[in-house]
């Protein structure tokens, strides 16, 4: 890597890429800095077994925190150059991003980074998207995005979407492997990972939003005064994918980043959804909706912020507990890391 970075920025970069969303705040990554480069990898004991066996999701993740990471270098003039699933056999290692010091940000690129910090998934209902426009600029940021599908529902579609949303939450009742999971996950204080108390809404405000995942309702929550009864008039946005292959996960995370980023740059509350993806028949209602739109892997809803106050950030593990540093042993020219 020339002129690469030296390590207080790309501990930097790492720091706003971990900002990333993840499924249920799990933070399913891990990076390498090298003389090749910064290296991608999942982080398997982070996994949500029960939950996302396939993996799916702890992709889709990670391809948001690569978006993170190359959209906040772009604001420090770093333009990244990825190469996806760099080591065959190795599907866990799923990127290698090489850092080069000469781009040049346009006002938009910070905009973007500003909303990295400001970002958070808001699971309380939603105003309309104003002007009900269609965000195109949303998409096409992203090498790959060309590959993802990406589809705005109409308003109709929300009877069928609560109806996959019910389907799942039905099936889910009694898998206690589930409950387990998402009870260790949601809803309980957790000083570096999972969603707390406060990003949970109760179930008089869950209610209103009836294509929400069903988590378990927390014992304290915050940031959920109403000032008038509401009803959620979010769009609901759906990214699919050609195929359903490990790299079709990775982009179609990095351009859910995108898309979210945007979209609060705009000023708009965003959440995503993915329980409507995670088994087959509450997935073949949603993709019923959009024939010939992909395989439905991520729901998205935006719309304008209805209530007050700001939602605290969620929190994330430390820097130094993702991010190594690859020393290449002189003796057997074989490789250890350290963390940072
Ligand atoms: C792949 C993926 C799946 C997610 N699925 C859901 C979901 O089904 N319901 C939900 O409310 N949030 C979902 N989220 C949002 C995460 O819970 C959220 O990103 C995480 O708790 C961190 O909080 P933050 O986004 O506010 O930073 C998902 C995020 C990702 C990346």
């Amino acid at each position: 890597m020339n002129d690469q970075p030296d390590s207080a920025v790309v501990e930097m970069l790492v720091e706003l890429a971990c900002r990333a969303p993840s499924v249920h705040n799990s933070q399913p990554w891990r990076w390498v800095l090298s003389e090749h480069g910064l290296d991608l990898f999942t982080d398997r004991t982070r996994l949500l077994g029960a939950i996302d066996p396939t993996e799916r999701q702890m992709v889709l993740s990670c391809g948001a925190a690569l978006d993170h990471l190359c959209t906040a270098a772009a604001a420090f003039r770093w333009t990244a150059d990825v190469e996806t699933m760099p080591t065959a056999d190795a599907p866990d290692h799923l990127a290698r991003i090489r850092l080069t010091h000469d781009a040049h940000p346009r006002s938009h690129e910070f905009d973007l980074l500003a909303a990295i910090n400001r970002r958070h998934s808001d699971r309380r209902a939603f105003g309309p998207v104003p002007d009900n426009r269609i965000p195109t600029r949303y998409f096409g940021r992203v090498d790959g995005a060309d590959d993802i599908r990406t589809t705005f529902l109409s308003a109709e579609s929300k009877e069928t979407l609560a109806t996959a949303s019910r389907l799942s939450a039905s099936i889910r009742k009694y898998d206690a492997s589930y409950q387990a999971e998402i009870r260790w996950w949601a809803g309980h204080s957790f000083r570096s990972g999972g969603i707390p108390p406060e990003a949970l809404t109760d179930r008089a405000e869950a209610s209103r939003v009836q294509v929400g995942r069903d988590f378990p309702e927390p014992h304290r929550v915050g940031g959920t005064e109403t000032r008038e009864p509401v009803t959620d008039e979010s769009t609901v946005v759906l990214l699919g994918t050609a195929s359903d292959e490990r790299l079709d996960w990775l982009q179609c995370g990095r351009a859910m980043s995108a898309f979210l980023l945007a979209a609060t740059a705009d000023g708009l509350a965003t959440c995503p959804l993915t329980h409507m993806t995670e088994q087959s028949g509450s997935r073949r209602l949603v993709e019923s909706l959009a024939p010939g739109r992909g395989v439905p892997q991520v729901l998205v809803r935006i719309g304008a912020p209805m209530i007050g106050s700001p939602l605290a950030p969620t929190p994330r593990r430390t820097v130094s507990s993702v991010l190594s540093v690859a020393a290449r042993s002189a003796a057997r020219g074989s490789r250890r890391t350290t963390p940072l």
